[in-house]
């Protein structure tokens, strides 16, 4: 089964307004989500759909009220998430961070107390389609073990990097877990009833396991070796304590629903004009990009490219515990979704 990314749009938006969800707040949250099945992120596109639902269900996103700008300077701002939906808060923090960077160069905005956003890069393309660098950093709740150790105490920890070009061939972005894969890849493989990879995750003995669900119990490995699990480290502290945000194993409701977010995130965007200038900037990126495609080089944002024409022709697949959920989901609020399907 499968559904096309209109119908996709379509769905995400038709039942997050019976669930209560603002209009305004449905578009962007149906937008991010189509992004990542459209980029090929399937960990965390429309199968990440119903953890959203269970949170709304159990009044961890709230769909009364708005994020809050606690405290600001011209080039920082802190912002209160106040449990909405995290693909809402993160967007209107990082045109924040944008407005910022267009006027002192650089815009740096920290968020707690907000909610799971799905894809880190949605985000950071927002800054470079408008000529600027985005970096998005999370912290999530735990699932990666410290090196050496055996116990989950760090998250995911994804970082994202989007760089502006001036050929409309290129889209540079790099958009990742600091965990060899992302917890969805485990979420995913569990729903489906499918293996991990080896050498992806340790059970909670820290034995190697290709079983998702003993995966989930343990944890999941960092990218890298130490370089990965330092990053992670550092990305805890940075969208943690720095945000007024949670730190290892305080960090929650990332990925379970039924418990209050605690995690932060870190929004930095750098605009080129005030440093070598954009137009320079982007002439050698550009030339850089070109000297790596002589050499049959892979573009960070390539993968993302190809991705997006695949998904455009052949749809996003819903495999059958997924739509099973959405059905479910839908009826509660007295829909029917079965036309947005294809076999
Ligand atoms: N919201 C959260 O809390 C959270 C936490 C962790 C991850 N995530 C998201 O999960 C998604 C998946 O992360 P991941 O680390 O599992 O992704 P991944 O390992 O599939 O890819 C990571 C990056 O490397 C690129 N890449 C990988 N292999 C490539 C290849 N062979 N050729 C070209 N490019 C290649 C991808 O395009 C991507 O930019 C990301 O969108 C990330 O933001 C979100």
């Amino acid at each position: 089964m499968k559904i096309s990314i209109d119908n996709e749009r379509k769905l995400i938006e038709e039942m997050l307004i019976a669930y209560g969800v603002k209009q305004n707040e449905a578009n962007i949250v149906a937008e991010v989500i189509t992004d990542g099945d459209l980029k090929g992120f399937s960990t965390h596109g429309l199968g990440r759909f119903p953890q959203y639902i269970k949170s709304i269900q159990a009044g961890t996103i709230k769909l009364e009220g708005d994020y809050e700008i606690e405290k600001e300077t011209a080039a920082t701002a802190m912002i209160n998430g106040n449990h909405k939906f995290g693909h809402y808060v993160t967007v209107k923090a990082m045109d924040l961070a944008v407005k910022k960077a267009s006027e002192c160069g650089v815009g740096i905005v920290g968020i707690h107390d907000s909610n799971h956003y799905g894809i880190a890069g949605f985000y950071a393309d927002l800054a470079s389609v408008q000529d600027m660098i985005g970096i998005v950093i999370s912290n999530t709740e735990p699932a990666m073990a410290p090196f050496g150790g055996k116990k989950a105490l760090l998250g995911t920890n994804p970082i994202t990097i989007s760089i502006p070009t001036d050929d409309i061939h290129n889209y540079i972005c790099v958009d990742m877990a600091t965990s060899i894969t992302a917890r969805g890849k485990l979420l995913e493989s569990k729903r489906k009833g499918e293996p991990i990879p080896e050498g992806m995750a340790l059970d909670k003995d820290g034995k190697p396991t290709t079983d998702p669900e003993a995966g989930l119990e343990g944890s999941i490995l960092p990218f890298g070796g130490f370089k990965g699990y330092a990053l992670a480290f550092m990305f805890e502290l940075l969208a943690g304590p720095l945000v007024s945000a949670a730190c290892g194993e305080e960090v929650q409701g990332t990925a379970t629903p039924d418990v209050m977010c605690t995690k932060g995130d870190l929004l930095i965007v750098i605009n080129p004009e005030h440093f070598a200038g954009s137009m320079q900037f982007k002439f050698y990126v550009d030339q850089f990009v070109r000297e790596i495609r002589e050499e049959n080089g892979v573009i960070p944002g390539d993968r993302e490219i190809e991705n997006m024409n695949i998904t455009m022709e052949n749809g996003v697949p819903v495999d059958e515990a997924l739509h099973q959920q959405l059905t479910e989901m839908a009826q509660e609020k007295g829909l029917d979704i079965q036309s947005y399907f294809e076999e």
